[in-house]
């Protein structure tokens, strides 16, 4: 000890200093602008809230009954790192029946939320300096990831045209080339409820067979596409295709805060990820994959509930914003949200400030998805009918009073 503080005293009368940092790449990441906006509101009252990707309504009771039923039992152990056995088998069930794809369990892990899917398979790929392609706008979390491995992210943008979100297909493919190790997708996308046609999957698939490039695809709102247009990458794809898919318990089954989801990847990464799971969690709680079991066996009935119940959300909103003058609205064909924009308004991060002081609005801003997003505000629709209406009152008065005023 003594000698310790002798070191610190020389250091200070030499002035030598060691900076007190984080990695390079840790410092070089951006924060959440979502949290910038929300975080100084936590606890103030009056204000209608949809900028955090989340419904308003708990898990389901079977769900929680499940899992309190585990905890009662003392299922307060380890797991297997991917998972329990039986919830492997159920989810090779549900991807059989319900989604019609054929992994066995051996292809699945269960992960601590769909961020932990996503962490774990890029971590399972990347080498410091690889070239990721990425749909985007894109949840900032899918693009901060490869840039905390040390991997370059280079970015296709989706764009309005004829008042929807689309691909220009020619780009991407263009994007991706034999210097690409992985390739990310997200359909339905958030923040822009974009999904990805069958053609261009089939175009993208072939396209990265012939390259050797991995595509992880993320699954996580596959079950909230309203129109049921968005193709699957993982069943088009053939066996000897390097794809993963990440997914989650969160979205479809209302299960946010259980931190549960789900892993697909070729066999032969097994090893790895076994490893990549065991040296970053080691597995996700086991009461929690006994709620998760039930969501599988049970749920079906609940997430077509669900389903129809934002699709009716999104026609609410998208159709009373469009009434607005001087408001466009993109209307998406799956997700949770709906992207609004104000003719002259630009600046997103200084739009959604405005809303939360001038009309008690809380709307994430656009760029925090991305530069593609800028000038656009994500509006989370899982809320009850009554809120949504709430909030779109609080938003038609303030375009009523003129806001560029
Ligand atoms: C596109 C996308 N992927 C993955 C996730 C991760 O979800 P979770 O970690 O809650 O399962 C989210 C959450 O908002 C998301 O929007």
């Amino acid at each position: 000890m003594a000698q310790d503080s002798g070191a610190i005293d020389e250091l200070r009368r030499t002035g030598e200093t060691f900076p007190l940092e984080a990695r390079t790449a840790a410092r070089a990441l951006g924060a959440s602008r979502i949290r910038e906006v929300a975080n100084p509101h936590f606890g103030v009252r009056d204000l209608a809230r949809f900028w955090v990707g989340e419904g308003d309504e708990p898990t389901p009771p079977f769900i929680c009954e499940a899992a309190a039923r585990a905890l009662t039992d003392g299922r307060t152990f380890y797991t297997h790192n991917r998972g329990v056995l039986e919830l492997r088998e159920a989810l090779s069930d549900y991807l059989r029946d319900v989604r019609g794809l054929d992994p066995t369990p051996d292809q699945l892990s269960i992960t601590s939320g769909g961020i932990q899917a996503l962490m774990i398979a890029m971590q399972a790929l990347l080498d410091p300096d690889d070239e990721v392609v990425a749909v985007t706008p894109v949840w900032p979390n899918v693009t901060e990831i490869p840039r905390i491995l040390g991997a370059r992210v280079r970015r296709v943008g989706l764009r309005v045209r004829e008042g929807a979100w689309r691909l220009d297909l020619d780009e991407l493919l263009a994007a991706i080339t034999c210097k690409t190790r992985l390739v990310l997708v997200n359909s339905p996308n958030n923040p822009t409820g974009w999904t990805l046609p069958r053609e261009a999957a089939q175009a993208l698939l072939r396209h990265c067979r012939r390259l050797g490039v991995w595509i992880l695809s993320d699954d996580v709102y596959e079950r909230l596409d309203f129109e049921g247009r968005g193709a699957s990458l993982l069943a088009l794809a053939d066996p000897e295709d390097r794809i993963l898919s990440a997914n989650s318990f969160s979205k479809a089954w209302r299960m946010t805060g259980w931190r549960l989801g789900w892993l697909i990847a070729p066999a032969a990464l097994e090893p790895e990820l076994s490893k990549l799971l065991e040296y970053n969690t080691s597995c996700a709680p086991d009461f929690a994959q006994a709620g998760a079991l039930a969501a599988l066996r049970e749920g079906e009935p609940y997430v077509a509930d669900l389903r129809a119940r934002l699709a009716a959300r999104r026609d609410r909103v998208s159709e009373a914003l469009a009434t607005l003058d001087g408001v466009e609205a993109a209307r998406p064909e799956g997700g949770m949200y709906v992207l609004l924009r104000v003719a002259g308004l630009d600046d997103s991060m200084a739009l959604a400030r405005r809303l939360v002081a001038e009309a008690r609005l809380g709307l994430a801003p656009g760029i925090a998805f991305g530069p593609e997003s800028e000038g656009w505000l994500r509006w989370c629709i899982a809320a009850a009918d009554a809120t949504l209406d709430d909030g779109i009152e609080r938003f038609s008065q303030w375009i009523r009073r003129g806001p560029s005023a």
